[in-house]
């Protein structure tokens, strides 16, 4: 049995923050966030959206392009870092806000390549258990967790989801392969230290600003260039193919640097490589779908197009994926 993608969409919210609109806020300048970045503008949800509803209208979107009703939708997976709740999953919010009646849910933390994690974990629950359609969503809330003070930070995230519905075939696998990583000795280096059981959100972890996201970004900058050159030159490797055989690159965007660094390692022209950072800045979990969706409505992405995915994150973890659209 196969499996493969049926649709693809996305969700994120209208209103837009600007490099100007923080120049205002803290310490910085668009040349700043620009030239070390590539970040130009990112999305922030309305105080009363919650991830969910981000991932409802992603989910509810990519559900009608695939044709199907969210009575078909057998198991949700919800790949973020920012739940709605600690107890309740994002995906049970997502299940009953669409009303999947016939879908088991359950979240995913894997920070940035979750999206990555969650084509892992649906390509196995297909071959193994039977289900049909997986409605997989990366989604975040990133801007609720950022350090308002910390301009180190608080520039480089935005809030989005994408949605892909991963279903079965009686044809060839179309979601290839797909590799994964971790190091957790390295945590430290891009945390949200507070919030969890081990130090609870007291007055003093918020003194400490220690209940938002905290980055070494050198550090955190040269390991994601350096395992992301890993994981695109294993699943290569292993899977025989040549990077000119690529048709498209879509990295995870967390910096326009990392991307030119592994695009000149894949001796890839700037048209084979997706990049949306300028409008949306680092929206975890949701960039790679954010991404496969604005190819897919360009009329970029056809049919049959070999896709090379690959992100690195929190914990930290990374992963890369080969597709056929
Ligand atoms: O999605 C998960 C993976 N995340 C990533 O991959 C992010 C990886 N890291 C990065 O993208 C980059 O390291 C950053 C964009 C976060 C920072 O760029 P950098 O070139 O590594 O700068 P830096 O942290 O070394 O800071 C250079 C200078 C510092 O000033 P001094 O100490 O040289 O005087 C910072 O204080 O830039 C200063 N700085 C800023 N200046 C203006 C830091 N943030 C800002 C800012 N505006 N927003």
């Amino acid at each position: 049995m196969g499996t493969e993608i049926l649709s693809v969409a996305h969700y994120v919210p209208s209103n837009v923050l600007t490099n100007f609109d923080f120049e205002k806020i803290v310490e910085t300048s668009d040349e700043w966030i620009t030239e070390r970045t590539g970040i130009k503008e990112r999305r922030i949800a309305e105080p009363e959206v919650a991830t969910s509803d981000l991932a409802k209208e992603a989910g509810l979107r990519a559900i009608k392009k695939a044709g199907l009703k969210s009575e078909d939708i057998d198991a949700i997976i919800v790949a973020t870092a920012t739940p709605d709740t600690y107890v309740v999953s994002t995906a049970c919010h997502v299940q009953y806000k669409i009303g999947a009646k016939n879908a088991f849910a359950f979240d995913l933390w894997a920070a940035c390549p979750g999206f990555i994690y969650g084509l892992k974990v649906a390509k196995g629950l297909i071959k193994s258990s039977g289900v049909k359609n997986v409605l997989l969503v990366g989604a975040e809330t990133l801007t609720r967790f950022l350090d308002w003070e910390d301009r180190a930070t608080c520039v480089l995230f935005g809030d989005g989801a994408g949605a892909v519905i991963v279903s079965n075939s009686d044809k060839k696998d179309k979601i290839i392969d797909v590799f994964l990583g971790a190091d957790g000795s390295l945590k430290d280096l891009l945390i949200m230290p507070a919030g969890g059981t081990l130090t609870p959100f007291s007055p003093e972890v918020y003194e400490k600003r220690e209940c938002f996201i905290k980055m070494k970004g050198r550090e955190v900058f040269k390991n994601a260039v350096l395992r992301m050159q890993e994981a695109v030159d294993i699943i290569l490797e292993r899977n025989n193919i040549k990077p000119e055989r690529i048709d498209y690159f879509v990295p995870h965007q967390a910096n326009i640097r990392i991307i030119e660094a592994l695009r000149e390692r894949l001796r890839m022209p700037k048209e084979k490589v997706y990049v949306n950072i300028d409008r949306y800045g680092n929206t975890s979990a949701a960039s790679i779908p954010i991404a496969l969706s604005e190819m897919e409505e360009k009329g970029v992405l056809k049919k049959g197009n070999l896709v090379l995915l690959a992100a690195f994150g929190a914990g930290f973890t990374w992963g890369s994926a080969l597709i056929e659209w």
